[in-house]
């Protein structure tokens, strides 16, 4: 898959979905393949912190759903992650899935690809969501292509932030740019 969007929100069609999903629809619209996948109802177990990874060059734990996302991150040229703040960063569950991304940091398995990050907040945090992505995604030398940040409280609601809508319009035609020169 060309594009990539994972949404770490437990709200499957929540507003980090919505711009995540604006973001890809766009990418469509310019020829692109996309896959769009929420971490809803995923599993994602916590890092151990056992190291096991510096030998393995992956991680150890097997009985979850980990694997099968990021093979389709390691498949891809561009990541797009997104995640609703909660406490001022990035939620949970998406942290989980961050952390495990250390048993590719070794051998630095990510490096090289795009990606860009994304945000909600209702109110206050979405600056400090946007900087733990792009720490995660500057540790694994991605090529960074920007971040969108919208507001909304209530699943649906970040439609109403049209400032955000059009900023994932916009970040959607840069990476049809970079991925499709020619246009
Ligand atoms: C546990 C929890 C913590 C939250 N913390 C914050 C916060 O620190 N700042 C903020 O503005 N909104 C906070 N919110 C609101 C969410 O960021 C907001 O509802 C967002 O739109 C959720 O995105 P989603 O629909 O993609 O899940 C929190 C919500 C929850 C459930």
């Amino acid at each position: 898959m060309t594009v990539v969007g994972i949404s770490g929100s437990m709200r499957k069609d929540g507003n980090t979905s919505l711009l995540i999903r604006s973001i890809l629809e766009r990418c469509e619209n310019g020829g692109l393949k996309t896959e769009f996948i929420s971490l809803a109802g995923k599993e994602i177990k916590p890092c151990l912190g056992c190291e096991k990874c510096k030998e393995k060059d992956w991680c150890v734990i097997q009985n979850d759903d980990w694997g099968d996302i990021m093979k389709k991150v390691m498949d891809s040229e561009v990541l797009v992650i997104g995640s609703p703040t909660y406490y001022f960063d990035v939620c949970g569950h998406l942290k989980n899935f961050i952390d495990r991304s250390y048993s590719l940091y070794h051998q630095r398995k990510l490096a090289g690809r795009k990606a860009v990050a994304v945000a909600v907040c209702a109110n206050k945090g979405g600056a400090r969501t946007i900087e733990t992505l792009e720490g995660f995604l500057n540790t694994h030398e991605f090529s960074y292509l920007g971040w969108v940040r919208g507001k909304g409280y209530l699943a649906g609601d970040v439609i109403n932030d049209h400032r955000a809508m059009h900023r994932a319009e916009e970040i959607g035609d840069r990476i049809i740019q970079l991925l499709n020169p020619r246009d």
